[in-house]
């Protein structure tokens, strides 16, 4: 997978691409939000694990927490925003601001993997947006070698004859991020994660993952 770390700067936001599994992603601040124990950002519903991080409660916590470790694992599974609080913590999520905004100066928390970061405070998301440049692109990998659990399903499965109608679909959806294309048994398993469910980790098949 290629490896891009760019830094530009807009206004006072570091603007950065990071990339992970060859999937780039530009990560822009949006701001400081309230949050309570029912979670504004609730993405990682039902998944226990993602690669080496468990997952509790829609939070993934790590004493090492930074912007890019929050924005890579959250890119895995084409999440539109991220966020850190009480300088630990990462949520992923499909949309934000459900408990309201708080005051910029809440904010003030730095977080546990790199003090120059601004991670939160306590019940206060700092929030970002992710992008994906590139969301037609597909690159051929190896098949990773971590997985993705959840007690909810992260894949679905079609038929496919050939590749292209495997990408095809996989472009088709917003919620594919990766295919496993299996030619002889002409299936296409569509992936909610860039990381395949251990049950299918084994798949005879090319793995294709999504920019
Ligand atoms: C979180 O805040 C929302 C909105 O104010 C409220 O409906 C919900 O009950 C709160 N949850 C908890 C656990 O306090
Ligand atoms: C956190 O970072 C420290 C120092 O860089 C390192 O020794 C430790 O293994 C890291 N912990 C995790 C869980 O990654
Ligand atoms: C935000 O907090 C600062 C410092 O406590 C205060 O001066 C400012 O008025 C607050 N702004 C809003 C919009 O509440
Ligand atoms: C998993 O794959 C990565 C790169 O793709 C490699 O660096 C690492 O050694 C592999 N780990 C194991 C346990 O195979």
């Amino acid at each position: 997978p290629k490896m891009l770390k760019t830094i530009s700067f807009f206004t006072n936001f570091a603007v950065l691409v990071v990339s992970i599994s060859g999937r780039a992603t530009q990560v822009s601040y949006i701001g400081c939000y309230v949050d309570n124990e029912t979670r504004d950002l609730r993405g990682l519903t039902g998944v226990s694990r993602i690669g080496q991080f468990s997952i509790e409660s829609f939070t993934l916590s790590s004493l090492n927490m930074t912007h890019e470790l929050c924005s890579s694992v959250c890119s895995l599974g084409g999440f539109p925003y991220f966020s850190v609080q009480a300088n630990y913590h990462c949520f992923c999520g499909s949309s934000y601001g459900s408990l309201g905004t708080a005051n910029e100066t809440d904010c003030n928390g730095v977080c546990g993997g790199n003090g120059a970061q601004m991670c939160g405070a306590s019940w206060r998301n700092s929030v970002f947006a992710l992008t994906y440049p590139d969301r037609k692109y597909f690159e051929q990998t190896q098949m990773p070698n971590q997985t993705v659990e959840s007690t909810q399903s992260t894949y679905w499965t079609s038929a496919a004859k050939i590749k292209a109608e495997c990408l095809m679909m996989c472009e088709a959806s917003a919620d594919c991020q990766a295919v496993i294309f299996s030619g002889q048994q002409r299936l296409c398993h569509l992936l909610r994660f860039a990381y395949p469910p251990a049950s299918l980790s084994s798949t005879d098949g090319d793995f294709f993952v999504r920019g």
